[in-house]
């Protein structure tokens, strides 16, 4: 339970990495995890585009501001989720996400989250670059390196936020 509790805390947004690469095992764990996420009915509507190739992790930069760390990435995850499988898909996504980035720190990689729905401009753009069909929806990005960059665990626990029985009520 402690164990748990530590790598919840440790996982923190990585964005720059060393130029050293991920084996197709790793990738695969990380996958594994990722696919361990709850969902609802057990639909699944998740799938993963596993992107190693230099040239589209750069285009995948001009999503947004905040999307550069793909370009010095070893690999960059697209998380996507099929409407027409559950209407779910932003829940189940999002928790195969967090599977995923808690993976990446118990491997000691680093990586973040990189936001892309709900803009459409975003997600068009990761459709063009990834060759993803018009229904699919893009959730998000995740690149994933090993980091060249330390943070410190840390929880943000907020007791204001926290009601006992009634909304309001904190004690
Ligand atoms: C839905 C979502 C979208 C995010 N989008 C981005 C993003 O586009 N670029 C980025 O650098 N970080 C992004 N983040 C990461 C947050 O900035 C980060 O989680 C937050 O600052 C807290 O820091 P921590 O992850 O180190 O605890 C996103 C996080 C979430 C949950």
């Amino acid at each position: 339970m402690t164990d748990v509790l530590n790598w919840i805390q440790k996982r923190r947004s990585i964005r720059t990495y060393t130029d050293i690469l991920l084996s197709a095992d790793q990738v695969e764990a990380l996958l594994h995890a990722a696919m361990a996420a709850p969902s609802a009915s057990d639909r699944r509507p998740w799938a993963f585009v596993v992107v190693r190739s230099e040239e589209r992790r750069k285009a995948l930069t001009k999503t947004h501001q905040s999307s550069y760390m793909c370009a010095n990435a070893a690999v960059v995850i697209a998380v996507l989720g099929d409407p027409g499988v559950s209407p779910h898909w932003v829940e189940d996504c999002s928790a195969a996400t967090e599977n995923l980035l808690l993976a990446v720190t118990g491997l000691d990689l680093g990586a973040v989250w990189v936001g892309i729905y709900p803009n459409a401009d975003r997600e068009n753009l990761v459709r063009q670059v990834l060759n993803i069909p018009e229904e699919i929806r893009v959730l998000c990005l995740v690149p994933v390196g090993q980091p060249a960059e330390t943070k410190l665990p840390r929880t943000r626990y907020e007791a204001s936020k926290v009601y006992y029985e009634t909304y309001g009520n904190s004690k």
